[in-house]
């Protein structure tokens, strides 16, 4: 376990990185540690709807600029991830049958699972929100990682998911983008952390 005040440090460290060194890039063994925070992410009946794309690709970044509200990071990261969310993986027996049996479970077990499993996403609303709120997860995973290194990001929502999945060539009937995560290097400090009272913010009760 790590210290407290280095844990600290690290949450102060973190901040939605707004201009990148275009000179620094990420060294290899980083980028998989990060991507590797996000793959050990929690998920809802462990079903880890997610991909990650990476892309360190001058001319693509430059092509996805525009959809993302011209946002500087999309060019000046060093990498830029793509987090896409399974929306039909999860609805597929053949897929979560797997994910449960993986578990090597008794057999009995595995089908109750596959019961509630089944009569929870029966009612949800969308599969594809649903999903998404855990892409957050793994993306936040990957965002307190990379700042324990000493790597930079921004959770990036402003961008356009269908255009973006057409200049990548994402077959939006199993996956879409929702939320992109730049990766680099600041060029200058980050703005004092503005966050509301802890009082505000906790209840405690007891
Ligand atoms: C889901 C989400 C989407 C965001 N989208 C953007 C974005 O498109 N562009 C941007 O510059 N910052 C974006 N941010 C960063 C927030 O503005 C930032 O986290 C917030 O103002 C707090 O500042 P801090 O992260 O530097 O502490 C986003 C943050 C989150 C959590």
């Amino acid at each position: 376990m790590i210290d407290r005040e280095a844990v600290e440090e690290s949450l102060y460290f973190r901040h939605a990185c707004k201009r990148f060194d275009t000179k620094r890039k990420i060294p290899d063994e980083d980028r998989r540690f990060i991507l590797e925070a996000g793959r050990l992410a929690p998920s809802s009946f462990g079903m880890e709807p997610w991909r990650f794309l990476v892309i360190r690709n001058e001319e693509i970044q430059a092509e996805l600029r525009p959809h993302c509200w011209d946002q500087p990071q999309i060019i000046e990261c060093s990498d830029l991830i793509i987090i896409l969310a399974q929306i039909t993986a999860p609805a597929n027996p053949a897929y979560y049958s797997e994910m449960f049996r993986r578990r090597g479970l008794p057999e009995e077990a595995t089908r109750a699972y596959i019961e509630r499993y089944e009569h929870y996403i029966g009612k949800l609303h969308s599969i594809q929100g649903w999903v998404s709120r855990q892409c957050y997860i793994a993306a936040d995973h990957m965002m307190i990682t990379a700042a324990q290194i000493g790597v930079d990001s921004c959770p990036i929502e402003g961008f356009v998911s269908r255009k973006v999945d057409k200049v990548l060539g994402i077959d939006r009937k199993k996956e879409r983008s929702v939320l992109l995560l730049p990766l680099g290097y600041r060029v200058q400090g980050p703005r004092p952390k503005l966050r509301r009272p802890f009082e505000e913010v906790v209840t405690i009760l007891e």
